[in-house]
């Protein structure tokens, strides 16, 4: 059977924001940083995937341990005939688990800023769930604005936000992204959160610099993606690979190292480079369960459940939205 219930809405546009943030980024702050949502074109994307099947990359395995292992507790709590929300859908793997496991979903919406991939997969799903109405929308989760009319709807909603997505922010925007799901999700709705955990050291680093080399090219392809924003000619050559537990702050940071002293023109501007001089591409910051539940509860939402792995290296956190 195939599926015409499904939808595209393509509401992303790179925009004044991007320039003024890549500017801001690389140019005016000491520290060179980038968003690490410019990983995300689909190479990022397909390298991302690679990343989930390494052996050193532990998150998502584990995370799909735990949304097979626990079905029954897991999914009573949540409410059938909802529409099922995904913020940052990427591959497909998790979702349908959720959605095999929940009473008669109603309506699946994937959201991702990576426009092919989240396409391509949108159609898979469509294959797999053949009754199941898909509205894919190519949109920044960040921009509730642009989002709220698309996935308004009578129905209870789920929100998805798996794969310890929201350890790339820093707590303060991780607490002001989660009021903002909050208020699209609406009172008493749920939001199921995956996070990963803090651990051993040396479990974490290896997680970011995995032996055959994918999380360095997944890292030097954020160069590519601003180029093609930007129309600048950073060269992925030019750069290498660092990833390092941060203690203090408690997160993973990955900074691309400057081999050399070199200058890059993006957007008529001119960045120079010192010799080891980094751009931090990205953060992935690592909680205690106690100091995420502190986190979301300062975001509108009561911990219902969390649920882990037998060895808590990951978690999935079970949300509701207080009233307002
Ligand atoms: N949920 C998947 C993918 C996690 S990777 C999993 O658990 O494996 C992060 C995903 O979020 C990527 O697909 C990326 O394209 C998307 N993403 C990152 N920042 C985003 C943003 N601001 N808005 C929408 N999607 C975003
Ligand atoms: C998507 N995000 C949560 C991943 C992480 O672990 O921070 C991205 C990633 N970066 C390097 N490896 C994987």
């Amino acid at each position: 059977m195939t599926n015409v219930n499904i939808s595209f809405h393509d509401i992303y546009n790179t925009c004044k924001d991007d320039y003024y943030d890549i500017i801001y980024g690389l140019i005016k702050s000491k520290q060179k940083t980038l968003s690490p949502k410019y990983f995300y074109d689909e190479n990022g994307s397909s390298l991302f995937d690679k990343i989930t099947n390494l052996d050193d990359y532990y998150p998502t395995k584990k995370e799909i341990e735990i949304l097979e292992k626990q079905n029954e507790e897991f999914y009573n709590i949540l409410p059938a005939n909802s529409s099922v929300i995904e913020f940052g859908s990427g591959s497909n793997k998790k979702i349908k688990k959720l959605l095999n496991a929940l009473d008669k979903p109603n309506e699946y919406i994937p959201i991702d800023i990576s426009r092919e991939f989240l396409f391509k997969n949108a159609k898979d799903s469509a294959k797999s769930f053949p009754n199941l109405r898909i509205k894919a929308v190519c949109a920044d989760f960040d921009q509730i604005n642009d989002i709220e009319e698309i996935i308004s709807t009578k129905n209870s909603k789920i929100g998805f936000f798996p794969g310890s997505t929201i350890g790339n922010y820093s707590p303060e925007c991780a607490k002001n992204l989660l009021k903002k799901f909050a208020k699209i999700l609406g009172e008493n709705n749920f939001l199921i959160v995956g996070v990963d955990l803090k651990k051993n050291i040396k479990i974490l680093e290896k997680a970011y610099n995995d032996s055959e080399g994918v999380t360095a090219r997944f890292n030097k392809n954020i160069l590519n993606g601003i180029n093609k924003i930007s129309g600048a000619i950073f060269k992925e050559e030019n750069f290498s690979h660092r990833a390092f537990f941060n203690k203090k702050k408690s997160r993973i940071e990955m900074h691309l190292v400057s081999k050399k002293k070199q200058t890059v023109e993006i957007f008529k501007e001119i960045v120079s480079f010192k010799e080891g001089e980094t751009i931090h591409t990205e953060s992935s910051y690592k909680y205690s369960i106690e100091n995420f539940k502190k986190l979301a509860e300062s975001a509108n939402f009561d911990l219902i459940k969390v649920l882990t792995d037998k060895r808590s290296f990951f978690g999935i956190f079970f949300l509701k939205v207080k009233s307002f």
